[in-house]
């Protein structure tokens, strides 16, 4: 049975999302940016960053399947929920939980640079860039974490544990 050990807390992530959202108040201000949430394990900290942002701004999101072992993704990446706003001229912010190896989200970026959008930039609260299988540049990155599986805060392990308000690393019981 798998036990969640907190690794982030709470509090720790309610201030680097401040800060974050600080950042990109600055970068964004009267540009009407379209944020870019990456189904499932974006939600959470989507609708916090946003709050923080208060300023106006809209909302979309791709879901993505990926065909891998479970815990890692192929790089054989299918769109399965994609985008319902026009992106062509508008400022892109995409917004993930976590980017591993990198995968799935360069070849969604490379999918977007072709509808021309004005700009696209990333905001990534967690980074393992240990794990990482191609490059991918993180505009906005939260903490830089080891190779080990964390849940919590929106991510899963086989769907259990997104609602867990802090991040958390999976232990063998
Ligand atoms: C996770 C995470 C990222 C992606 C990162 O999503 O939310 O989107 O994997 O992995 P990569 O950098 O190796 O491509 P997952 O496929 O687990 O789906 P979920 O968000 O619905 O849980």
């Amino acid at each position: 049975m798998e036990n969640p050990r907190v690794f982030i807390t709470r509090e720790q992530i309610r201030q680097k999302v401040a800060e974050l959202a600080e950042r990109i108040r600055q970068d964004y201000v009267n540009k009407n940016p379209l944020l870019i949430g990456i189904l499932k394990g974006s939600f959470v900290f989507l609708s916090d960053l946003i709050r923080l942002l208060d300023m106006p701004l809209e909302v979309d999101f791709i879901r993505m399947s990926s065909y891998g072992s479970g815990t890692e993704s192929s790089g054989d990446v299918e769109v399965i929920q994609y985008l319902r706003t026009a992106i062509e001229g508008r400022e892109i912010l995409v917004v993930e939980d976590i980017v591993d190896t990198g995968l799935s989200l360069s070849s969604f970026l490379d999918r977007l640079r072709q509808e021309k959008p004005a700009s696209i930039r990333l905001c990534a609260l967690l980074d393992k860039p240990s794990r990482r299988k191609t490059p991918v540049h993180i505009d906005y990155p939260g903490f830089t974490i080891p190779d080990r599986f964390v849940v919590g805060y929106g991510l899963d392990f086989d769907e259990k544990y997104r609602y867990l308000p802090d991040i958390c690393y999976l232990e063998e019981e």
